[in-house]
């Protein structure tokens, strides 16, 4: 299929990476549309592990372009480290990589005032990655920030970047307490980054719409997960970009009716980093026992991620807004040796309304009470599995139920983190 996105359909760490990874042989070009810094793509290769945080993981395959759309929030500064941290372990990635002249920076001023935010915050904080996403997305919006292509040119970036400091100290010292930053210091890091990033800048819908036209195929590759999408994830706590399939357009610079296919990936349980609201958390032994075993900590902060069972209700609203054409199930592995699966079916409301739907409001979903549907477990390791005949039968039932509830076909099944531990079911 020429254009492909990848969306998670939980709150992010789906495994969508692995997904990719083993999509990407037959794609052209990988591209990322929104998010930033803050993701942590793991992808396993030769029992290797990589993480991408801005760089598309596409690139762990030799040979394939990879594209960093618009609608990224990129720090020039965590980029280039990355960048320069691949070729360290000899993956070449100048010569494949192009950045989006329209892609906003995260720039130092982002960072600091994010800390300062979530400090002010409380017991209140979203519990972010600290990468400055946040702030860089609302300059954006209040039409206050800076492009890639004003990095290109260090005159006019000077000037401008030190007239908005004028506010963002004033907000620092009076509002925060805090110390004032140094315009020349913020420019020049940019700058410095910017000069050796310069050669990868170019215009990313061009590159893209012309490849489509040529029949080239291109995978779209998102961070986060719907859940966390900034209109219809769980506001407020949520990431700043629309990190569903919407974002593809807007982030890109391709049409809607270009994308032919929309994968959604879930994981066979749940897992939340940050704050916000979570109604199948499992705060016990389970808990504690699906994250040791699905080594759930976080790939950018190393935090913990909060787990627990697989929710119907939120993964059907994810997997009905991204029109999802097939689904990939990941992590199945991690579920061996727990007697009772539960997934939760629908939600008891405040008000003592049962509902199947995902509600809105944030004092509805925090107040949620799961209603669960019991599932019998399977014993046996799963990781060495290819075919979805070969699977315990309590395994393929359990599937089966997942794919009828999120109503949707499932394609993939994940049993590993490596290349190949995948059950392909179509
Ligand atoms: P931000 O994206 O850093 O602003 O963080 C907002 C929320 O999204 C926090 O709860 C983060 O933990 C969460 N988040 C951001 N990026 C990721 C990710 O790649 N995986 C999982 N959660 C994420
Ligand atoms: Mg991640």
């Amino acid at each position: 299929m020429p254009a492909t996105a990848i969306v998670g359909l939980q709150w992010g760490d789906e495994g969508k990476a692995k997904i990719l990874d083993e999509l990407a042989q037959a794609s052209d070009i990988v591209c990322r549309y929104q998010g930033g810094a803050n993701a942590g793509h793991t992808v396993v290769v030769s029992g290797e592990k990589f993480a991408f945080h801005t760089v598309p993981s596409g690139i762990a395959h030799p040979g394939k372009l990879c594209a960093v759309g618009n609608g990224v929030a990129l720090d020039p500064v965590a980029l280039l480290e990355e960048i320069r941290a691949l070729e360290a372990r000899g993956l070449e990635v100048r010569s494949r990589l192009v950045i989006s002249e329209r892609a906003h920076l995260v720039l130092a001023y982002h960072k600091a005032l994010e800390a300062l935010d979530e400090r002010s915050r409380g017991t209140g904080a979203i519990g972010t990655t600290l990468r400055g996403i946040g702030p860089c997305y609302a300059d954006k919006a209040a039409r206050a920030g800076f492009r890639v292509a004003d990095l290109l040119r260090p005159g006019s970036f000077r000037k401008k970047l030190a007239e908005r400091l004028k506010r963002v100290n004033a907000e620092i010292e009076l509002v925060f307490g805090g110390k004032p930053l140094s315009p020349d210091e913020v420019a020049e890091e940019a700058l410095a980054a910017g000069r050796e990033l310069a050669p990868m800048v170019g215009d990313v819908s061009e590159l893209l719409n012309d490849a489509l036209d040529r029949g080239r195929s291109v995978l779209f590759e998102g961070a986060q997960g719907t859940l966390l999408d900034v209109d219809f994830g769980t506001y407020p706590f949520v990431t700043s970009s629309s990190a569903s399939v919407l974002g593809v357009s807007a982030g890109t610079g391709i049409a809607p009716q270009r994308i032919d296919r929309v994968l959604g990936v879930m994981k066979a349980y749940t897992t939340r980093v940050g704050s916000g609201p979570f109604p199948t958390e499992l705060n016990d032994e389970t808990g504690s026992r699906l994250r040791e075993r699905g080594r759930e900590f976080g790939t950018t902060t190393g935090r913990s991620r909060r787990c627990g069972w697989f929710d119907a209700v939120a993964t059907r609203f994810a997997a009905r807004l991204n029109a999802v054409t097939e689904v990939a199930l990941t992590k199945l592995d991690v579920l061996a040796g727990e007697p009772v699966l539960r997934i939760a079916t629908a939600y008891v409301l405040p008000d003592g309304t049962r509902t199947d739907r995902f509600p809105a409001a944030l004092d509805d979903l925090e107040a949620a009470r799961p209603v669960y549907e019991e599932h019998q477990g399977w014993s046996g390791p799963l990781g060495e599995i290819r075919r979805a005949e070969d699977l315990p039968p309590a395994a393929r039932s359990y599937v089966e139920r997942l794919t009828g509830l999120v109503g949707a076909q499932t394609a993939l099944i994940s049993v590993g983190e490596g290349r190949g531990a995948t059950i392909r079911l179509s």
